[in-house]
């Protein structure tokens, strides 16, 4: 496979399980506890050598620009108040990546949103990072997909055990196994099976390897589950006719958060927290004490 040099962003998703706080203001800016969920996500692509960042946005989403641009009057008061360590804070986000943004005018889904990236990324392979998925940064996923595309010159998803329960809010996996532990075949897709149709219990999560033959296939995908374009039926059918290499799935075991889902985004805001220098000792007491009394 060739190397990968560009991450793609797609948060141009309306958010409807966090209104009415994403009624005005994006959920990739909701802070995990004092960052926006996106930057953990821009730290992530940078720290796997992806520094040609596009994030495909939509309205209401200015606020994701502006956090990654400058803010001079913000950093003049800082720095005339000497307070070096919040305006290194504040200029840390500018100087991440470089950055580039499309709009996606209509929500039509996922296939849809990644789409709007062909002209940016042209005939290359690229990784895609969902803006709203977070990868505990001390667990190694994106760094093994990259790998794992090299190797075996074909796309690559991240896939994670999840509970039957569970499968009808992600796309699904048929698999065989290869010789090595944490990486599978993948001869389907499906998205959003129920319990009893699901292929499997491994779930495609937020990150992805991409053959650039994904765009002519999304051109022709037609509106799948919800009304929505959907990657998985793309890579479906790249997965049954080989193209681009086949789609190959490395097995996450990690921690990952949805900071889409508000239950799963209070358990980031606490995970992250408690491991903080700064906050966690005092966090992990105030936790002990509140759940012993609870
Ligand atoms: P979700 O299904 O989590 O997105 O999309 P959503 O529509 O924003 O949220 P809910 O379900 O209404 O609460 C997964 C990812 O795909 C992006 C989202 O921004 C998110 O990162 N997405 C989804 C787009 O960029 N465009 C779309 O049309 C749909």
């Amino acid at each position: 496979g060739m190397p990968i040099s560009k991450a793609v962003i797609p948060a141009a998703g309306l958010g409807t399980r966090f209104l009415p706080a994403t009624k005005a203001m994006p959920k990739e800016m909701l802070p995990v506890v004092d960052k926006p969920a996106i930057q953990y996500v821009v730290e992530e692509a940078v720290n796997a050598g992806l520094h040609d960042v596009l994030m495909v946005t939509g309205r209401n989403k200015n606020a994701l620009e502006n956090h990654f641009d400058r803010a001079t009057e913000l950093e003049a008061v800082l720095a005339s108040k000497g307070d070096q360590r919040r305006l290194e804070e504040v200029v840390r986000s500018t100087h991440l990546a470089t950055m580039h943004y499309v709009r996606q005018r209509d929500p039509l889904g996922l296939g849809h949103a990644v789409l709007r990236a062909a002209m940016h990324v042209g005939d290359e392979p690229f990784a895609v990072l969902l803006g709203d998925d977070l990868i505990d940064d001390r667990d190694v996923l994106l760094e093994r997909m990259i790998a794992v595309h090299e190797s075996h010159a074909s796309s690559v998803v991240a896939l994670m055990e999840v509970e039957p329960s569970q499968t009808h809010l992600y796309g699904i996996a048929t698999v065989e196994p290869t010789d090595e532990s944490d990486v599978v075949r993948v001869t389907g897709l499906v998205e959003k099976p129920r319990p009893e149709d699901a292929p499997s219990n491994l779930a495609v999560i937020g990150r992805y390897v991409l053959q650039p033959d994904v765009f002519a296939i999304l051109e022709n995908t037609p509106a799948g589950s919800g009304g929505e374009i959907q990657l998985t039926d793309a890579l479906n059918s790249m997965a049954e006719s080989g193209l681009g290499g086949g789609v190959t799935g490395v097995v996450f075991t990690g921690r990952r958060y949805d900071t889409g889902d508000r239950l799963d985004y209070l358990k980031a805001i606490v995970q992250v927290a408690a491991t903080r220098d700064d906050l966690g000792p005092d966090m992990v007491a105030w936790l002990k004490d509140f759940v012993a009394n609870h």
